[in-house]
């Protein structure tokens, strides 16, 4: 097995395997002068330099990485994506900036459903091809895991059609790819006005397919005013659950409709969005331990007000933090952009945002003991910043810090 010893590093991680809420947020462990053990692409020990390379065995070594005195942090897991489509929506983009509502332009067969189309129309390699670039580009920003839902396919054969793309792109790339299906993001044409005709789809066809084909983690549920009600949510999510898949999902993004509160009550592992969400959500989740995946990329490119990220760590939810990666509300593969968000406009701290873009996240899509975090055992997922500590990703502005991405020890980018 390979061993490799990275020294002369400013190490920063959140430690643990389960999702950190409340002051653990903001615990995060440095090491000034920090080394790392890597055998077989894991994680075998991590601490001052001093120390790990007087018991380590570094004589077997078989490269050593000099940081140069420059930061460590672990890889970052981006756990939620709509990577996988097949074509922009740049004049969707001009007509909201002119003032049309993003969920107007759904209604009138935009949106979504113009990913749909193009995503039926496109070959499977011409989907592949798109995500995986897509895939790479985050990855050269410092992602290392990321999940990625179907749910521009909306019926059975093209949903089946997405996730066997998503997989593609986790095995041909250094990437780990967490599948999501979700075929429940909008009423596609044909059911237009039947709703309840469209969920007897997913339940009854999608759904039984999606577990026989072992093809997705996780089901995830746009749950919103004029898209997927409450109980329809909740039908799919029970079905979903008694299918193996865990639960997530898209909750209060635009209007509070009870999708936090909901989540919580289904024990989902995470309500993701949150920008409309209520005190009463915020505080059922924090009861039922359920991870908010925040997406500030979302609000600043909807103009709308971020997520209340401060009332939900005081509260003791863990919150996480993803890019919502899709042609629409949120066309950006960046989590370096996302943690400047997070930290200058949400009004985290630099810790909390790192465990929230790493171990929180990691966890948030069933990853908590393979990544996420710099710990023996872990995936050896780490970064090198051009900088001295992770503050330098919201400070030097737009402009790429993440200057090293190493995925099991290799260095990829
Ligand atoms: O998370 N809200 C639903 N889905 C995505 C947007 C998808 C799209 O516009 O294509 C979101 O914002
Ligand atoms: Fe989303």
């Amino acid at each position: 097995m390979t061993v490799k010893i990275v020294r002369n590093a400013r190490i920063y991680t959140s430690e643990g395997n389960s999702a950190a809420a409340g002051n653990d947020q903001g615990e995060i462990r440095f090491f000034p002068k920090g080394a790392m053990v890597i055998r077989g692409g894991k994680i075998e020990a991590v601490g001052p330099e001093e120390e790990i390379l007087v018991s380590a065995n570094t004589a077997d070594a078989d490269e050593e990485i000099d940081c140069g005195g420059r930061c460590v942090i672990p890889g970052f897991v981006d756990p939620h994506t709509h990577m996988c489509f097949a074509r922009r929506r740049e004049e969707e983009f001009s007509l909201r900036l002119a003032g049309t509502p993003y969920l107007e332009i759904l209604q009138k067969g935009g949106g979504i459903l113009s990913s749909v189309r193009s995503v039926r129309e496109a070959s499977d390699d011409e989907l592949f091809e798109h995500t995986l670039s897509l895939a790479l580009s985050a990855l050269s920003l410092g992602s290392t895991t990321i999940e990625m839902k179907s749910g521009y396919g909306l019926d059975t054969e093209s949903e089946l059609r997405m996730l066997s793309v998503i997989r593609r792109v986790g095995r041909e790339s250094p990437l780990d790819v967490v599948p999501t299906f979700m075929g429940a993001h909008a009423v596609p044409e044909l059911y237009r006005g039947n709703g309840d005709g469209f969920v007897d789809l997913i339940v009854e066809e999608m759904l039984p397919a999606v577990e026989r084909q072992g093809i997705a983690r996780f089901c995830d549920v746009f749950c919103e005013e004029g898209v997927f009600s409450v109980p329809q949510t909740e039908r799919i999510l029970v079905e979903a659950s008694s299918r193996g898949l865990g639960l997530k999902v898209h909750a209060d993004e635009v209007h509070d409709t009870g999708g936090a509160a909901l989540a919580a009550r289904m024990c989902a592992v995470s309500a993701e969005h949150l920008l409309a969400a209520s005190d009463e959500g915020i505080n059922a989740m924090a009861k039922s331990g359920t991870t908010a995946i925040l997406l500030p990329a979302t609000a600043y490119s909807l103009r709308k007000p971020y997520a209340r990220a401060r009332a939900m760590i005081e509260q003791g939810v863990p919150v996480a933090l993803a890019t919502d990666c899709n042609p629409g509300s949120s066309f950006t593969e960046s989590m370096p952009f996302v943690f400047g968000l997070a930290v200058m406009a949400m009004g985290l701290t630099v810790d909390e945002a790192l465990t929230a873009a790493t171990r929180n996240s990691a966890c948030a899509v069933g990853m908590g003991t393979v990544c996420g975090t710099l710990e023996p055992g872990k995936q050896a997922d780490f970064l090198v910043l051009d900088g001295e500590t992770p503050a330098i990703l919201a400070y030097h502005a737009g402009v790429p810090a993440v200057e090293e991405v190493f995925k099991k020890g290799e260095r990829v980018w």
